[in-house]
């Protein structure tokens, strides 16, 4: 039943009624052996009303309890919400807070924003800028991650992304991946959603991933022929975009102290380690002449590398 105007009067008369229906009716039930009905008690006081009754004139309420009461349903009935009935007593649309309180969800503004329908009470839809309200639960977490870590996604609100709640959105929703095959799922081998530009990774990353957007760098150590060739890209780059390693992290000390101190610097030699300089085994570095001059006089300790 929605809206209607049926005058007190109208109403009385059909509360009473219906009491007298139902008296009647269960006297119909108990079939023709049962003795006939005394006076219905209907004069004496003022019907009471039953949670059973409800059904008889409200359809909506009763169907939305049913189909999606979820606890309204199982933990409390009709009659715990709405004490009395009009027009004995006028006021009987409970407040929320009447039994929720004690968290600081329950403080919110405006519980049926969200819970538009206290009969369906976890059918819950909000608009696209909410943030606050999510954080009365989600209270550590992804808000410390997006305050903490400042990136444009520091600036949208949790339900630009997450429009339904607990829905977990697609980067693609909104992003371009950075290569063709890339899809959603490979997008958190290096980001995450509420600190985007920290860009962390873990050794298994395959170096296609990089080649993206570092196309120079791939194809130079793709190309080339010495053993370096045979790492991924984060076999050095470690854990962390833009982490740059040093030679001797995994070489130690591969010649004679004196000669590194003349020629402190790796490069000088074997040029980047992506194209060392096309060092193949065992051959001097090709544009090294003078300095590998002096290699070859003190030849390098051979030293293995820790192998990854
Ligand atoms: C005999 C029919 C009948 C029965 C039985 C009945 N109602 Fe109503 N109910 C009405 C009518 C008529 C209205 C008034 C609608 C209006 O004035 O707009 C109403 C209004 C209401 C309202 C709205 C009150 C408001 O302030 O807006 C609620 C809530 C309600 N009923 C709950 C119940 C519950 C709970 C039960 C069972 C315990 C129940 N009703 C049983 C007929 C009934
Ligand atoms: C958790 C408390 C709660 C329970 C349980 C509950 N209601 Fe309600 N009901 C409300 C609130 C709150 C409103 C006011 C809704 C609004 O403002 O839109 C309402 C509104 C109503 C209305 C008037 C608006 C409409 O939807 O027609 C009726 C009728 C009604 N309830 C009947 C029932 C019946 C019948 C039951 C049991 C099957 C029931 N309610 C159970 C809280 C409850
Ligand atoms: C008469 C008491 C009462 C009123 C009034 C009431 N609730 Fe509840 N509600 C309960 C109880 C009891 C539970 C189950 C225990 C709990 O989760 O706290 C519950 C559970 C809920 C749940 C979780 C449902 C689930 O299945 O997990 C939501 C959401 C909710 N209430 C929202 C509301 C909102 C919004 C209002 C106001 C429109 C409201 N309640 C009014 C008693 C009430
Ligand atoms: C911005 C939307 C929003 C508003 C406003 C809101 N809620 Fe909720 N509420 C939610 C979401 C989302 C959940 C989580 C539902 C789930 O767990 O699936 C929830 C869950 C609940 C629950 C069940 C979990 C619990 O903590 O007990 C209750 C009860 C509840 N809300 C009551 C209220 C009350 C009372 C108000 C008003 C003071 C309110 N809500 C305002 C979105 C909202
Ligand atoms: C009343 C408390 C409450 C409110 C308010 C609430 N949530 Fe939740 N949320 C929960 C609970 C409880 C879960 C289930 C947690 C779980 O499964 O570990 C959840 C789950 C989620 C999930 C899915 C988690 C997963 O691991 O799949 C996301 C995403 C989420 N909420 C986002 C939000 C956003 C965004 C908002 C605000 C619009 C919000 N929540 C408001 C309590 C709440
Ligand atoms: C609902 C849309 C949406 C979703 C989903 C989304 N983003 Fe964003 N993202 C944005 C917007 C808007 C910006 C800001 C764009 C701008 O201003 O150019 C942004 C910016 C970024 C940035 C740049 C940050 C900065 O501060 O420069 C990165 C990186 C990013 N997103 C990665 C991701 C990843 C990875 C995912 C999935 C985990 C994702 N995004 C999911 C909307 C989204
Ligand atoms: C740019 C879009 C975006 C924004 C903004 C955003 N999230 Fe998320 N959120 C995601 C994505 C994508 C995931 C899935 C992450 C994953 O699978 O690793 C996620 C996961 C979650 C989860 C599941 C647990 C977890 O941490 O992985 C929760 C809870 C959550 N978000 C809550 C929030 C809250 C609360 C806010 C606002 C303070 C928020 N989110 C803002 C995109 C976003
Ligand atoms: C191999 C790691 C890696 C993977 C996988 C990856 N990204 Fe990125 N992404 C980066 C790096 C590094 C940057 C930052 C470049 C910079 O500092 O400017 C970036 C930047 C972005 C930006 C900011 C704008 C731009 O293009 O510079 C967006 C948006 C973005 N990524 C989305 C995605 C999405 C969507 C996916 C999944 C389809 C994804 N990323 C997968 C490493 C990755
Ligand atoms: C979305 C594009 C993108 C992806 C994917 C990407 N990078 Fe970058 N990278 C950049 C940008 C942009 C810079 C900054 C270039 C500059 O400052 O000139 C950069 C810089 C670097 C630097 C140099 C830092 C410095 O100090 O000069 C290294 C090393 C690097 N990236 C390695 C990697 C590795 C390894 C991967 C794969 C795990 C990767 N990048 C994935 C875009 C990307
Ligand atoms: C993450 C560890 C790592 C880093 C950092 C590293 N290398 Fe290597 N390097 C290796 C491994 C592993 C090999 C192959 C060893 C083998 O198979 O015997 C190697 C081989 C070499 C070789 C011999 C190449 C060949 O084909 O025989 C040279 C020369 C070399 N590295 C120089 C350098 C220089 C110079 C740097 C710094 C610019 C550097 N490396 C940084 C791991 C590393
Ligand atoms: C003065 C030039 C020069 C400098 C500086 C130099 N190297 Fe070399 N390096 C050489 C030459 C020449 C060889 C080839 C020697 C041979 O095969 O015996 C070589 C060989 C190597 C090898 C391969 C050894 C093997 O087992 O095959 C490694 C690894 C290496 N250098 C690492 C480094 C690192 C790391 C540095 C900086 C700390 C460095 N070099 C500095 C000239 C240089
Ligand atoms: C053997 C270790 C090693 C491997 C493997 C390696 N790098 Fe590097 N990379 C370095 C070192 C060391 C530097 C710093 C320059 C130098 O001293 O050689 C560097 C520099 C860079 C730079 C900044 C300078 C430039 O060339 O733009 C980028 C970008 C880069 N690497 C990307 C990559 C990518 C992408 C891969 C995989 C295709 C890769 N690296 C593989 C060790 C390595």
């Amino acid at each position: 039943m929605k809206k209607c105007s049926m005058s007190k009067r109208v109403w009385i008369a059909l509360l009473a009624g219906l009491t007298l229906l139902s008296v009647q009716t269960m006297a119909g039930a108990a079939g023709p052996a049962a003795a006939p009905a005394p006076n219905p008690p209907v004069a004496a006081s003022a019907p009471k009303l039953l949670t059973a009754d409800c059904a008889k004139c409200h359809s909506k309420a009763p169907a939305d309890i049913a189909a999606a009461g979820s606890k309204h349903k199982t933990e409390i009935s009709c009659q715990d919400c709405h004490n009395g009935h009009p027009p004995t007593t006028r006021k009987i649309i409970p407040l929320c807070s009447q039994c929720h309180e004690g968290k600081p969800h329950y403080k919110l503004d405006a519980c049926q924003g969200c819970h538009s329908n206290p009969h369906t009470p976890l059918k819950i839809t909000f608009g696209n800028k909410v943030t606050d309200a999510c954080i009365t639960c989600h209270a550590t977490g992804q808000i410390d991650k997006l305050r903490d870590n400042k990136s444009k996604h520091s600036a949208l609100y949790c339900s630009t992304c997450h429009d339904v709640h607990g829905k977990i959105p697609n980067c693609t929703q909104c992003h371009k991946a950075h290569f063709a095959e890339q899809t959603t799922a490979d997008c958190k081998k290096c980001h995450q959603a509420h600190m985007p530009k920290n860009v962390t990774y873990s050794d298994k990353l395959p170096s296609k991933d990089c080649a993206a957007c570092h196309k120079k760098a791939y194809d130079q150590l793709t190309a080339s022929t010495f053993k370096h060739k045979t790492l991924t890209c984060v076999a050095c780059h470690q854990a962390k975009h833009k982490m740059i390693p040093q030679c001797q992290s995994c070489h130690g000390t591969p010649h004679p102290a004196a000669m590194l101190s003349k020629f402190p610097k790796c490069g000088f030699c074997h040029s980047i380690a992506h194209d060392l300089n096309g060092f193949k085994d065992g051959a001097a570095p090709a544009s090294a002449a003078s300095p590998a001059a002096a290699v070859t006089t003190t030849a390098p300790v051979k030293k293995q590398p820790k192998k990854k």
